[in-house]
């Protein structure tokens, strides 16, 4: 190539050219390659100018490094239009408009009910016990007769029970869930540790503390030498699970056809710990400044109930015990009206989520 001016003029004429034709960063970069790079002309031009005699080459050289400067200044300026256009062409294409509106899907939420269920079912899963389930509809024999409740229990009378027709085929809506106690023993092999949570029936009223329909949870244990001792060291594992470590329970004597001895069950008040018992300054609501709450029935099974199982009760014990879900909840959670519990408003189980311990 020619160093004289002229030339050096095509050549950076070209280069513009090139670069002003140039709509993307693509093509650029090609024009960029093919007047600025190793094989361009301007490249050639440089190794030639070591060849030329002295005072040429220090005109030349001038004339080369003034065109280099132009051509790069070009592809600089050229570079930095093409990449703002590009920028305007994807923020126009992909535009998107957040102020549209949305479509809400309300989001349920899991009852309760259900959570405490599955929260105290939980707690005997993780020792090794089973889940037991029965029917809501339940035997007549399997809701009483097996469990030691005679015709003449006044548990039995229509007053509590809802009985379904005909009357003759001696089915019922289960009262409690201690039939599945029957069925576990019925149906498993010993040793039996199982837990059935599930839906009871009673003929009763529907206000803030009474509802027909309930739930319960039932615990039934039968092996070899279980005693009353084993009994309340579940309930007490269960307590401190569900209300926290220090947590314990009491029994007071009671009276249950199935089992015997049989207790009342009561928690440890998980508020005031007791502390607010004659304390007349710093009430507790929980507890009602009693420092324990009643929870459930328990104890240890009694043998007739093994026996109408085909059990032999020399070589097997075992306990039981049931607590109302509903009731627990109440205490758990200051559900002051079990109302709330039936009526499937969403805000009332959103209210409580997250409320476990
Ligand atoms: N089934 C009893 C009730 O409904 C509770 C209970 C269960 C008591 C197991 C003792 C043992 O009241």
């Amino acid at each position: 190539m020619a160093l004289d001016h002229e030339s050096i003029g095509q050549v950076v004429a070209r280069a513009l050219d090139a670069f002003a034709s140039a709509s993307s960063t693509s093509e650029l970069k090609d024009a960029r390659l093919a007047h600025l790079g190793d094989r361009s002309a301007l490249a050639a031009a440089s190794k030639e100018i070591g060849s030329l005699p002295g005072p040429e080459r220090k005109d030349a050289g001038q004339r080369l490094g003034a065109a280099r400067a132009e051509v790069t200044a070009a592809l600089a300026a050229r570079q930095a239009e093409v990449e703002a256009a590009e920028l305007e062409r994807v923020l126009a294409e992909e535009r998107i408009d957040v102020t549209l509106p949305v479509e809400l899907v309300p989001q349920g939420a899991q009852h309760p009910i259900t959570a405490l269920m599955d929260q105290l079912s939980d707690v005997f899963v993780a020792m090794g016990w089973e889940i037991a389930e029965g029917p809501e509809v339940e035997g007549e024999w399997l809701n009483f007769d097996a469990l030691n409740i005679g015709p003449d229990h006044p548990a039995r009378g229509t007053s509590d029970t809802l009985f379904v027709e005909p009357i003759e085929n001696h089915l019922l809506l289960r009262t409690h869930t201690s039939p599945v106690q029957i069925r576990s023993l019925l149906d498993r092999p010993l040793p039996v540790y199982v837990v059935c949570p599930g839906r009871t029936y009673r003929a009763d009223e529907f206000d803030a503390t009474h509802v027909p329909v309930f739930h319960q949870i039932e615990g039934l244990c039968v092996d070899k030498g279980i005693s009353l001792a084993h009994l309340k060291g579940t309930l007490d594992h269960l307590a401190r699970s569900m209300f926290g470590q220090d947590i314990t329970t009491r029994m007071r004597p009671h009276y249950f056809p199935f089992t015997e001895p049989s207790a009342e069950v009561d928690l440890q008040c998980f508020v005031c710990h007791g502390a607010s018992v004659g304390d007349p300054d710093n009430p507790c609501r929980t507890c009602r400044s009693q420092g324990w709450i009643e929870w459930g029935g328990c104890g240890v099974v009694n043998p007739r109930v093994l026996a109408a199982c085909g059990i032999d009760t020399d070589v097997y014990s075992g306990f039981a015990f049931g607590m109302g879900i509903e009731r627990t909840l109440m205490f758990r959670n200051n559900a002051a009206d079990m109302r709330d519990m039936v009526e499937g408003d969403v805000r009332f189980s959103r209210s409580l989520k997250g409320v476990a311990r």
